[in-house]
C-alpha cells in the first residue's frame, strides 16, 4: 500500500491535484469548447442556467414580498439546491454546489477540486481575463470519471441587500445573519465583482435505465 501510495502521488502532483480528497483522484481542467466535451459541457450548462436563475428569481421574489431579513429564512436554503442535491429532470446531473472563497455558510466551503478552480478563477480575474465556464475532469481509479462544469458569479446589484456593505444592511437583517451565520465572509461586496463559483456535476454516461430500453423498430 505504501508502495502504491508513494508511486501515485507524482502523478498526482502533474496533475495539479494536490490537497484532492484521495492521493488517487486526479482532476484535470479540460477545454469546454473541444468537440468530444460539448455534449456534456451543454448538459452542465443548460444545469446551471436553471440554477442561476432560479437563485435571482427565488432571491427577488422573497425579498420584494418579506423583506430581506425573512428572506434568507427561507429564500436562499430552500429554493437553491443545497449540496449535493440534484436536478429534478436532469438525470445526468450528479451533483449542484456554490462554493467561494468567502463563504457566508461553512458548509458550502470547497472541496480539494473546488479549491483549485476558484484559485484559477482568481488567478484569471487577476490576469485581467475572467473565464465564462471552467471544465473538470475527475478520475478516481475503478470509476467513470466525474465531469465538473464551474461557471463564475458575479455580484450583481439585487445581491448586495444581502451581501454588500455590512453597515448598508438592515439592523434586522444584520442581527439575523449574525445570529445564523456567526463566521459570515460574505459581507462588504459591491456590484461586479466575483462572488463565487455554481458547480454541477455531470455523468460521464446517462444512468441505466431501470428495465432495458425496448429495441428500435427494424433498420431499413
Ligand atoms: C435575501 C438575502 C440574500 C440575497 C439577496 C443574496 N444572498 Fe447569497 N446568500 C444568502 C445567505 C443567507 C447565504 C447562505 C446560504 C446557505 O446557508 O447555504 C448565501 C450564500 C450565497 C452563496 C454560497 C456561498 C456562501 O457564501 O455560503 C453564494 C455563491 C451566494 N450567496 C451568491 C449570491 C448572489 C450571486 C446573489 C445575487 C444574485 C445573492 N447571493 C443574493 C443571502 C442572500
Amino acid at each position: 500500500m505504501k508502495t502504491r501510495l508513494f508511486l501515485l502521488l507524482p502523478f498526482v502532483f502533474v496533475h495539479g491535484a494536490f490537497g484532492a480528497e484521495t492521493a488517487s483522484a486526479t482532476a484535470v481542467f479540460v477545454n469546454p469548447n473541444a468537440p468530444e466535451h460539448v455534449e456534456i459541457r451543454d448538459i452542465g450548462e443548460k444545469a446551471i442556467n436553471r440554477v442561476a436563475m432560479t437563485l435571482v428569481n427565488e432571491v427577488n421574489a422573497a425579498v420584494a414580498k418579506n423583506g430581506a431579513d425573512k428572506a434568507i429564512d427561507f429564500c436562499h436554503l430552500k429554493a437553491l439546491p443545497m449540496t449535493g442535491q440534484i436536478i429534478t429532470g436532469m438525470p445526468r446531473i450528479t451533483a449542484v454546489k456554490r462554493t467561494s472563497l468567502r463563504l457566508r455558510n461553512p458548509a458550502n466551503a470547497p472541496d480539494a477540486h473546488e479549491k483549485v478552480a476558484l484559485a484559477r478563477v482568481e488567478h484569471d480575474i487577476e490576469d485581467g481575463n475572467p473565464p465564462r465556464l471552467l471544465m473538470q475532469r475527475i478520475d478516481r481509479p475503478g470509476k467513470k470519471p466525474e465531469w465538473r462544469l464551474y461557471r463564475p458569479m458575479a455580484v450583481a446589484p439585487q445581491c448586495l441587500t444581502c451581501h454588500g456593505p455590512s453597515e448598508s444592511l438592515s439592523p434586522e437583517l444584520r442581527a439575523r445573519l449574525a445570529e445564523r451565520y456567526p463566521d459570515d465572509k460574505a459581507l462588504n461586496y459591491t456590484a461586479g465583482q466575483w462572488r463565487g463559483l455554481i458547480r454541477v456535476s455531470i455523468s460521464d454516461t446517462p444512468p441505466s435505465p431501470a428495465a432495458p430500453a425496448p429495441k428500435a423498430a427494424t433498420k431499413s
